[in-house]
């Protein structure tokens, strides 16, 4: 620890990428099809239409390795706070007394707090661009729907957010930034739409979960007599895991500028796009025998959809409005306890990280609310960022794999993703320090 090391590792604004990458043209196994419900038989892409702007959809089809990034893209995302800076996590490191390398790339240094706005802004802008008025989505810890709501922003569309109503009360602050951009937002299940007063009927203390929030947009979409609105969504899709690879693109960049080649990469799943956009590049290296890394992904023990769930077609959401997928999944009524890490509560996960998963290419784990709390005010007594709960699940499987290096004597090269801050998550801090948390 006596060498000098460098904190930031920082790229010029020239070196945000040009293009995103896509895993489907490298897949071993190719994507099995989205499926109808009724007929079991894949449906083509011109059903997706009312729902997605049409290039979304044809990069949702793609096979196309890279796809070029248009300049207002690449100019919001320079906006955003891209090249977003990886960290050498020294103090960490010490504390651990470990001979790791440890580097994480900080995605919570944007106006929104997550790697949310990049897929967002490339949204916003293919729905600008093919005359949508207003954007519908969800949101779980409202990480996503700020981001959203930014971008709606940033490109003159109207956008309305339908937020699991249990981060709805977690996360007030959340709800004040989306409004402050400009969107409207509504705790889920909601009185605003059919399927929002079907569950609450039935359940009226509900408190909500993502798939019931997806049902929710979509309903909003499907029934606006105008066809001038869309629905967005934040993770799961290949065309998010897509736009987020801009993240594994400057760490790749940015491990080069430090003569390292990651042996252990490491993201928190939800529906998987951070862990996507940080590894997906770096799998493609692997592929072409440039590194030889151990990918894991990380995910709640009370949501475990690839730890504990089944390889299989389910629905999107909970309401069965979205095709069949075929992926890792709980099953589309599962319902998460109220964990603070909102945004991995959700049932399914990513058919491009669920077939790597069933391949082996990536090696998911599972841990328990408590020790990822734990992990987490390591980092910010560390490292002096507190991070968001979500992005706590990689800090503490980094920190568990610093901690086997230790045991080997190996100093090994460790990078995870920290996909977001904590500071409007802070109750769930509160509630852990002062020994409640469940
Ligand atoms: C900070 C943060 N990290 C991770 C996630 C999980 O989503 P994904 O798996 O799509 O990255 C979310 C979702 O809201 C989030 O807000």
């Amino acid at each position: 620890m006596s060498e000098t090391h460098r904190v930031k590792i920082l790229l010029a604004e020239d070196d945000v990428p040009k293009d995103f990458y896509n895993i489907a043209a490298d897949l071993k196994t190719p994507l099995a099809p989205p499926l109808h419900p009724g007929t079991r038989e894949p449906v083509p892409p011109e059903v997706f239409y009312p729902l997605f702007p049409k290039e979304v959809v044809r990069q949702e089809y793609s096979t196309e390795r890279f796809v070029p990034i248009p300049e207002e893209v690449r100019d919001a995302l320079l906006r955003s706070g891209r090249p977003m800076p990886l960290f050498r996590a020294t103090r960490l490191e010490k504390h651990l007394k470990t001979p790791a390398k440890i580097y994480f790339k900080h995605e919570g240094m944007n106006p929104c707090g997550s790697h949310k706005p990049n897929t967002a802004i490339a949204q916003a802008y293919y729905n600008l661009k093919e005359g949508t008025e207003t954007i519908y989505t969800e949101t779980g810890a409202g990480q996503w729907g700020t981001a959203l709501a930014y971008s709606a922003m940033l490109f003159g569309l109207k956008c309305e957010v339908f937020m699991v109503k249990v981060s709805f009360e977690q996360k007030p602050y959340r709800k004040a930034m989306i409004e402050t951009y400009g969107a409207k937002v509504h705790a889920s299940p909601s009185p605003h739409t059919e399927y929002g007063r079907k569950v609450l009927a039935a359940k009226p203390d509900h408190t909500g979960s993502l798939g019931i929030a997806i049902s929710e947009a979509i309903e909003k979409v499907v029934t606006d007599p105008s066809h001038k609105s869309k629905y967005s969504l934040g993770s799961v899709l290949n065309h998010v895991m897509l736009h987020q690879t801009v993240i594994g693109q400057e760490v790749r960049a940015q491990l080069a500028l430090e003569d390292a080649v990651p042996d252990y990469v490491i993201g928190c799943i939800g529906g998987g796009s951070n862990f996507a956009g940080i590894s997906f590049p770096l799998i493609y290296d692997k592929m072409k025998g440039k590194n030889n890394a151990e990918f894991i992904a990380v995910e709640p023990a009370s949501c475990a959809s690839t730890t504990k769930g089944k390889f299989e077609y389910d629905f999107g959401d909970t309401a069965g409005m979205t095709p069949l997928m075929k992926m890792y999944t709980l099953g589309k009524d599962y319902i998460p306890s109220a964990i603070h890490a909102g945004g991995l509560r959700y049932h399914g996960m990513a058919p491009t990280v669920s077939q790597l998963v069933a391949d082996g290419a990536v090696l998911p784990r599972s841990y328990e609310q408590k020790e990822v709390f734990e992990a987490g005010v390591t980092f910010a007594r560390t490292e002096g960022i507190i991070p968001a709960p979500e992005s706590s699940h990689a800090i503490k499987a980094a920190i568990d794999v610093a901690l086997d290096c230790k045991k080997r004597n190996e100093a090994k090269t460790i990078v995870f993703n920290l996909s977001g801050h904590g500071l409007l998550d802070l109750g769930g801090y509160q509630k852990y320090l002062d020994g409640k948390l469940e």
